[in-house]
């Protein structure tokens, strides 16, 4: 049988194919269209400290190029996470990694302290690049912030960590420098593109007051382009995220360099796909007489 098996540092996965934050929700409601121990991990919508109610609606629209979503963070607050979702996650069999988000760095640091009492988790994922809510989103579009809100969360917490990052900048692989510098285990990319959709007749942006984030097929391109400079640019294990929808797409990522992929918006069209996508690696590996994942991972070769 082939090694589906990836390590990035203290992180462990089964099998480098995840659901990314925000599209199975905290799980429960997605029970019955997937088997979740097949997956390498689940990442539950980010929470904050407070319950947040998010932007006002409408919040998603679906153009031609894509999913943009306005949806600002929308969650019941960290202590409602722990009391409400924790311990089902965590009894599936599959890496929990819970996705946080705060105002400010010791906001984050103190809300990793919070989960570091749970070593159930598989690790936690910061969102350090929402682009639908101010203030969060300033750590990770520069790298000093970027690095210092790393070194707290580690300061505060034993769980492995992973540094989710908006692609909204001149240089992620800057930004990915300063957080593997800091101590992040891995880095996740990318967060999604700001965008807009305007209805030229009604004179109005969609979706009101905020821009919103591109995500979908339409941005795997730019996804896998930030793969490659980080991967090519900064020695920290990379997840890979941003339109994948196929078995193509993962194996374009973790050639790419990313030892593990998250799939989002097309879980949304396609719940059962993150499944069905680790049962295709593993035909894909034999058919390619690979015995494991790792003879894959950053296998791109780049003219002399
Ligand atoms: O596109 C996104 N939407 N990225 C995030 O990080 C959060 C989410 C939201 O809640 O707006």
């Amino acid at each position: 049988s082939i090694d589906l098996g990836v390590q990035l540092n203290r992180l462990s996965l089964k099998n480098p194919i995840l659901v990314a934050s925000g599209t199975f929700g905290y799980a429960r409601e997605m029970t019955s269209f997937i088997d979740f121990s097949r997956l390498g991990g689940i990442i539950p919508k980010t929470v904050t400290m407070q319950p947040r109610a998010g932007n006002p609606p409408p919040r998603t629209v679906e153009t031609t190029a894509g999913l943009l979503n306005s949806i600002g963070l929308d969650n019941d607050g960290l202590e409602t996470f722990i009391d409400k979702h924790l311990d089902y996650l965590c009894g599936l069999d599959t890496a929990i990694i819970a996705n946080i988000a705060a105002r400010n760095m010791d906001e984050l640091a103190q809300m990793a302290e919070r989960l570091n009492a749970y070593p159930q988790l598989a690790g936690v994922e910061l969102n350090i690049s929402c682009p639908n809510v101010s203030g969060g989103v300033d750590f990770g579009t520069n790298p000093e912030m970027a690095h210092d809100v790393v070194k707290k969360v580690r300061n505060a917490c034993d769980l492995p960590i992973i540094a989710k990052l908006t692609p909204n900048v001149t240089s992620i692989a800057s930004i990915a420098q300063a957080v593997a510098e800091a101590g992040t285990d891995a880095v996740s990319l990318v967060n999604t593109f700001q965008g807009t959709a305007i209805n030229w007749r009604s004179r109005k942006p969609i979706l009101g007051a905020v821009f919103g984030g591109l995500s979908g097929p339409a941005i795997k391109p730019l996804a896998l382009r930030a793969v490659c400079q980080v991967a090519r640019a900064v020695d920290v294990p990379i997840i890979g995220i941003g339109g994948i929808s196929n078995i193509d797409d993962v194996m374009e990522f973790l050639v790419a360099g990313a030892s593990a992929v998250q799939i989002g918006t097309a879980s949304f069209y396609n719940p059962g796909l993150s499944a069905a996508l680790v049962e295709q690696l593993e035909e894909t590996l034999a058919s390619e007489n690979c015995s494991s994942v790792k003879e894959i991972i950053g296998s791109l070769q780049y003219p002399e």
